[in-house]
Parts: C-alpha cells; sequence; structure tokens
C-alpha cells in the first residue's frame, strides 16, 4: 500500500517486559557510554508493518530509559527503518547518511538502520556508511534488547540478520504513535514468493501468532483506550493459529470483534489464494469487522499473474470479488496494481484497465514495476520502458480516478458514522473515516477528535467526501 514518510512523536510507553536473546557483536572500540537518559529518534519509510514495528522498537528503548524526541538534530541515536519495496523507497536511507556524512554535528550520533534494506544490504552498511553502528532486519528485533546492551557496552558495530527463526516480535512496550487505532501484528514474513517482491528475502518465512495471545493484545488495547484494530500481516489471511486451538484467520476475526469494547476491526494485506468465503461471513455476522477488503490483484491478464507466480488466473481473482460482492453489507474494494511488469504487453496492460471496470474498486494503489535484487523477476528481461511505464501508469490512474468519483458521488445524501482522526483550524473541518475506510470531512470542531459522529455526505471528490454532522453521537 501507500508508502507514506512516518515520523514518531511523544507518546507514553504502556508498560510490561521485553524479550532477550542472544546477538552478534563484532568490535569493541569505543568504552562504555552513559546511555541512561540518551534520546532517540525514529523515522520510518514504507508500510503499515514498519510503521508498527517501529513502534515496538522505540515501546524497547523507552523501557531502558531512552527517550524519544522530535527532531534527528536533538537525538543521541537515530534509527532508520527502511522499506525496500521498489528503488526508490530503498533509496531514501542512502540519502539521509549521505546528508548525515557532510554534518559535522552528527559525529557523536549513534545511527542504525532497520527494517528491508538494512536486511537487503546487511554487513555492507558499516563499509558504504561508517558512521553506522547497528544493522538489523525486522526479522532479529527480538535481538533488539541485547543489541542495545552492547551498543551500551560501548560496542560499535552490533548486527541482527539471522533470517532463519521462527519467533515474532512480541513486546509489551509498544508506544503506539496513533492514539485511535491500534496496529497489531498477527503474522510476520512471507512464503510467497511474488517474482517481483522482495518480501520474503528481507523479511524472512511466515511466523504466526497464537490466537491467545493476539486477544490478550487486543483486550489491553480496549483497556488503553483504544477502539479501532487494524490487523497487520503482509500475507494476513494466510493466518493459522500455531496452538493446538487451530483456529482458522475468519474465526480469528469473529473473535478480535467480539473482545468488549472493540467497535472497529480492519485487517491488510488479504491474498487472493487465501481468500475464502467463511472471511466474508464474518464480515457479514459481524458489524465491529469493517465493510472494507484490500484485496491487492497486481494485473489484469492471466498471462502475468502467471509470470508474477500470484498463484491465480483473473478468472480465479474475479470469482473471490463476486464472493465479496455477494455478501449482504456492501463491502468496499482496494487493490495494488503494478504496471510494466517483464514482458506486459499493451494487450495484458488493457486487461488491468478492464479488470479495474469489471470490478470497480473504491481505491487503487498503483506502482511502476521496480526490479529488485534477489527476486525472480530479476532474471526476466524488464521489457516495458521507464516512459512506457509512466504512461500506463497515468492511463490507469485517470481511468479509476472516474470511477472513484462516480462511486463517492453515488454516497451523496447518505449518513455514515465516522471516526474522527483531525482538525484542520484553518478550514474548521473535521477529517473523519467511515467504516469503508474513506476520507469525510465536515464542519467540526477539535473536541470532535477521537469521537465517533453521524455525518451525512453532501458532495464528493475522486479521494473523499464532504459532509455535515447529521446527529449528536456518543464517544
Ligand atoms: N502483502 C504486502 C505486499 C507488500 S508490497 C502488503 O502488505 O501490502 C505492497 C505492494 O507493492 C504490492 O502489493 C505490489 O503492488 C507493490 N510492489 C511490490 N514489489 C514491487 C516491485 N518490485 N515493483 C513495483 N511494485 C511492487
Ligand atoms: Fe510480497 Fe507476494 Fe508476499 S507481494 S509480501 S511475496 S504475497
Amino acid at each position: 500500500m501507500g508508502n507514506d514518510l512516518i515520523q514518531i512523536g511523544n507518546a507514553p510507553p504502556q508498560g510490561g517486559s521485553g524479550v532477550e536473546v542472544s546477538a552478534t557483536v563484532e568490535f569493541a572500540l569505543a568504552p562504555a557510554l552513559a546511555f541512561e537518559g540518551m534520546t532517540f529518534y525514529i523515522e520510518t519509510f514504507g508500510c503499515q508493518m514498519n510503521v508498527h514495528d517501529s513502534e515496538k522498537v522505540a515501546g524497547v528503548l523507552m523501557a531502558r530509559g531512552y527517550r524519544p524526541v522530535d527532531s534527528h538534530q536533538e537525538a543521541d541515536i537515530i534509527l532508520y527503518n527502511t522499506c525496500s519495496i521498489r528503488e526508490k523507497a530503498a533509496q531514501k536511507v542512502f540519502s539521509r547518511l549521505g546528508a548525515f556524512r557532510k554534518a559535522r554535528s552528527t559525529e557523536r550520533k549513534i545511527i542504525g538502520v532497520l527494517g528491508c534494506v538494512a536486511q537487503q544490504e546487511g554487513e555492507r552498511f558499516f563499509e558504504r556508511a561508517p558512521q553506522v553502528s547497528l544493522v538489523c532486519g525486522s526479522a532479529s528485533y527480538t535481538q533488539l534488547p541485547d543489541l542495545l546492551a552492547q551498543l551500551e557496552c560501548g560496542n560499535r558495530r552490533v548486527k541482527g540478520l539471522n533470517l532463519d527463526t521462527e519467533d515474532c516480535f512480541e513486546t509489551e512496550f509498544t508506544r503506539r504513535d496513533n492514539r485511535f487505532r491500534a496496529y497489531l501484528t498477527i503474522i510476520e514474513g512471507c512464503d510467497q514468493r511474488c517474482a517481483f517482491c522482495v518480501v520474503p528475502m528481507t523479511r524472512g518465512p511466515e511466523r504466526s501468532r497464537s490466537g491467545a495471545r493476539i486477544i490478550a493484545e487486543c483486550r489491553r488495547l480496549v483497556d488503553a483506550g483504544y477502539t479501532e484494530i487494524q490487523i497487520l500481516g503482509q500475507i494476513v489471511n494466510a493466518w493459522r493459529d500455531p496452538t493446538l486451538a487451530r483456529w482458522s484467520f475468519a474465526e480469528l476475526l469473529s473473535r478480535v470483534a467480539e473482545v468488549p469494547g472493540v467497535r472497529r476491526v480492519r485487517f491488510t494485506t488479504s491474498h487472493p489464494r487465501y481468500f475464502t468465503p467463511d472471511i466474508v461471513e464474518a464480515i457479514d455476522s459481524h458489524p465491529v469487522l469493517c465493510d472494507q477488503i484490500h484485496l491487492p490483484v497486481q494485473a489484469g491478464s492471466s498471462e502475468v499473474l502467471a509470470r508474477m507466480l500470484r498463484g491465480y488466473s483473473r478468472e480465479e481473482y474475479l470469482e473471490k470479488i463476486y464472493c465479496i460482492r455477494k455478501a449482504q453489507r456492501a463491502i468496499s474494494l482496494s487493490t495494488d496494481i503494478i504496471v510494466g511488469f517483464c514482458g506486459e504487453s499493451e494487450k495484458d496492460f488493457e486487461q488491468t484497465v478492464s479488470l479495474l471496470a469489471e470490478v470497480e474498486y473504491d481505491q487503487v494503489f498503483s506502482f511502476k514495476f521496480s526490479p529488485r535484487p534477489n527476486t525472480a523477476a530479476r532474471e526476466f528481461v524488464d521489457t516495458v520502458s521507464e516512459e512506457e511505464k509512466s504512461r500506463r501508469l497515468a492511463v490507469l490512474q485517470e481511468v479509476q480516478r472516474q470511477i472513484q468519483l462516480r462511486r463517492n458521488q453515488a454516497l451523496a445524501g447518505q449518513t455514515f458514522e465516522v471516526l474522527v482522526e483531525g482538525y484542520q483550524p484553518r478550514l474548521g473541518q473535521a477529517v473523519g473515516r467511515t467504516t469503508s475506510n474513506r476520507v469525510l470531512n465536515f464542519p467540526g470542531e477539535p473536541a470532535d477528535i477521537g469521537c465517533y459522529r453521524q455525518v451525512k455526505v453532501t458532495s464528493a471528490g475522486p479521494n473523499s467526501l464532504v459532509g455535515k454532522k447529521a446527529v449528536t453521537s456518543d464517544k
């Protein structure tokens, strides 16, 4: 999904204890540092899972006495949680590090690289950017307390790069950034190996958390005041309860929805191959499960899908869509699309455009194919020129813009419950989100933030709705 840059601000940790395991240590150059009272800043690139990983990393640091600050200038330790899904995203960390090389003021700072680029580049970071002291991929985050202990002892280069793990990164210290929606990871890694995707190489094998632990975390989230839970996984519906309880993914969704105090549950990202009718049945029978499904298709041509190793054809994907469209509730649909994959002909591309017209998604995240290291597609010829990729992307986005405009305008006159996530003082507008994940702006006040409001749609654009408060509603 979207590739927004998110910076972690200040929020209190939520108590508990961390996990400690062994780590690899390289050098012992400097004397022990007094880390107590040291400050940190984390900059996060990429997906929601990265955002949530950073929330957990921040919690681990705060539990050790580190204090979060709002800028890298103020921080003693700077961490970059990186994304390598496309070349452009991966480059960002190198431009940040390049800027630091020039700034003398950063000489005494500790710089760490986390996430997918850390895993991909590994120890090469220490050569490419000698100011980097910590390199750690997400599959090694359970080692973080120990890696930090090594840094505290004065070791200058520590790494956690093991991919061969059965552990999930669980910590009760998570310092959540969003006050209303809590992310909750249920499965890490991915075994799917789509031909274009670097995730299986950077996040390691699939590991599911137990259903009981997930429910326990939901209860803690409700106690901490959260009413919306967003369940996360790179391939979220491949989740299988590793314990003898053996809940299916749909059962887990139902149980999360039944936790007292939970008002909204979303989940992302579903893979079409594991998308079963019982997920739709669960949404139909639990109003707490949001009427929204993100089901990445990637391409509309079965030939391209086969080369992408997606494990379904256009027709099989459309069967899943019909199953969703047959639900009693009107479920909003979104997808991811890659244009210009190796060998994608004009005819293939037209099939993607026709799929958009057939499905009528409410939102589409579209990308130009970007060849990635160690993926199967690296062996294929990248046949579509950059210019042509850009053209196809623009065509696709314009088609989708029209679809979204039409679909959103059809909602005029209807009233929706929104959770208010923000307020724009300049416009006097509150920013809410419907259960179907649409942004709905309306004249409001700062006190609306965090509240559920009933809002009637008065007009619509392709990306958001405009409305006015319908009735005064509860918190
Ligand atoms: N299951 C994951 C997918 C992660 S990647 C999830 O949580 O969304 C997100 C999207 O990025 C993919 O669905 C795909 O559309 C796009 N993507 C992945 N690899 C890509 C590449 N090499 N070039 C362009 N887009 C890519
Ligand atoms: Fe990537 Fe495919 Fe897994 S897109 S995250 S390899 S399902």
